[in-house]
């Protein structure tokens, strides 16, 4: 089924509807934006806008937190389970050495300090889970397409490609490593 993460009616329909079909072990939440018709990255603070700065954070960071907010509740108590929502590596505070990217960086930023603190909250009911953000690394999709120019060949990943990093990071992640932030590869992020 679809389902609007910026729609809670949607969510709510949504999580009703998958747990109706079982636990929900995995959930990856892997919607996002970097561009559309109102939005293009920002290189400088001159070309911010407001809305185009709500546009973002709604998309990037509001949307996953409303999906948290339906499904970490619905996985099980008692058994490994892995929520995970796809940040960027821009989104690191401590990473950024370019600049750029107003809306979308800091964005991330704050998805990611979503991420950190669901996982605390969830930790207390689900000591078995894990609650992280992930960056997938530079994926051949729309969302990259105007801005992969110089990336090299071994550097850009085909989604299914992607899919497979995604998973074996999740699969290698206990409790311990809940509210991290971890690369494709399984190296932790620098907030
Ligand atoms: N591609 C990269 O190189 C790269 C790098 C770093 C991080 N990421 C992150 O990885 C994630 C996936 O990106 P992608 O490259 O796969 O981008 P994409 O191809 O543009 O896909 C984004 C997805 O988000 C969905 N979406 C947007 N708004 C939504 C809403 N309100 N409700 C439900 N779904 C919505 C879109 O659905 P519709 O098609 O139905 O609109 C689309 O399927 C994003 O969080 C992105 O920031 C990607």
């Amino acid at each position: 089924m679809k389902a609007d993460i910026l729609e809670p009616r949607s969510l709510l329909a949504a999580a009703r509807k998958v747990t109706s079909l079982g636990t929900p072990t995995r959930v990856i939440v892997a919607t996002g934006a970097l561009h559309g018709p109102h939005l293009s990255p920002e290189k400088s603070l001159r070309a911010m806008s407001a809305g185009a700065l709500a546009e973002v954070f709604e998309i990037n960071a509001i949307g996953p937190a409303l999906v948290a907010q339906h499904f970490l509740p619905a996985m099980p108590r008692d058994r490994a389970t892995v929520f995970a929502a796809l940040s960027a590596r821009v989104g690191s505070i401590a990473d950024n050495a370019t600049g750029g990217w107003y809306g979308y960086r800091a964005a991330k930023a704050a998805l990611n300090m979503i991420i950190r603190t669901a996982a605390i909250e969830h930790a207390r009911s689900h000591p078995l889970g894990v609650c992280v953000a992930v960056h997938p690394g530079t994926v051949a999709t729309p969302l990259s397409q105007p801005f992969i120019g110089q990336t090299p060949p071994s550097r850009l990943f085909t989604p299914q490609i992607a899919a497979g990093h995604i998973l074996n990071v999740l699969d290698g992640l206990g409790p311990e490593a809940s509210g991290g932030f971890y690369a494709w590869d399984g190296a932790a992020i620098p907030w």
